[in-house]
């Protein structure tokens, strides 16, 4: 598991609370490093403590999906953002999984292939602001969502 901050821009709204956290999530055990890493990060940004939750929740689903849904993991990025009324955080997860074969499906409520709740990807679409989702069977899946909280 490794920390690697890097720069980058994201769509003009880099930002100044802090530069992107890369988290490498392979093992069981990088889920919950996942989890505290974005509870950090949102608690620095300033967001309350019920949005700092949800922040922490949804990466904690986005990174057990990594975990248990693909052979090698992925990565969780964790990007603070900063525009003039709001502050925010965008997660990205990635990977080079098996990617899934139908959408609509695996945005319902209780659907798994695993053996599981079902209720992680719609959570996370509940939990957060913004949520895309892109996925190729045999290449890949990537999952941006973000969530802001007013400044004003
Ligand atoms: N990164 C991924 N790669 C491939 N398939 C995925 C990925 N993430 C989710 N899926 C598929 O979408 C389904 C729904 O995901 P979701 O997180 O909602 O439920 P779950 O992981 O099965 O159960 P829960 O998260 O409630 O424990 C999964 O069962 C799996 O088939
Ligand atoms: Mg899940």
């Amino acid at each position: 598991m490794t920390y690697n901050p890097r720069t980058r821009n994201n769509r003009g709204a880099r930002s100044k609370a802090g530069e992107p956290v890369i988290v490498r999530v392979t093992k069981e055990h990088h889920i919950a490093l996942a989890r505290q890493a974005a509870q950090a990060i949102a608690r620095r940004i300033g967001f309350k403590q019920a949005a700092t939750y949800y922040i922490a929740t949804s990466v904690s689903e986005l990174a057990g999906n990594l975990v248990f849904h693909t052979d090698r993991g992925g990565s969780i990025t964790l990007i603070p953002l900063e525009r003039s009324d709001a502050i925010g955080i965008e997660i990205v997860a990635e990977d080079e999984g098996p990617g899934i074969p139908d959408m609509d499906l695996a945005m319902q409520d209780g659907f798994s292939t695993g053996g599981g709740l079902g209720s992680g990807l719609p959570g996370v679409k509940r939990l957060m602001d913004e949520f895309e989702i892109t996925s190729t069977p045999g290449v890949g899946t990537r999952i941006v969502t973000r969530k802001w909280q007013s400044c004003r």
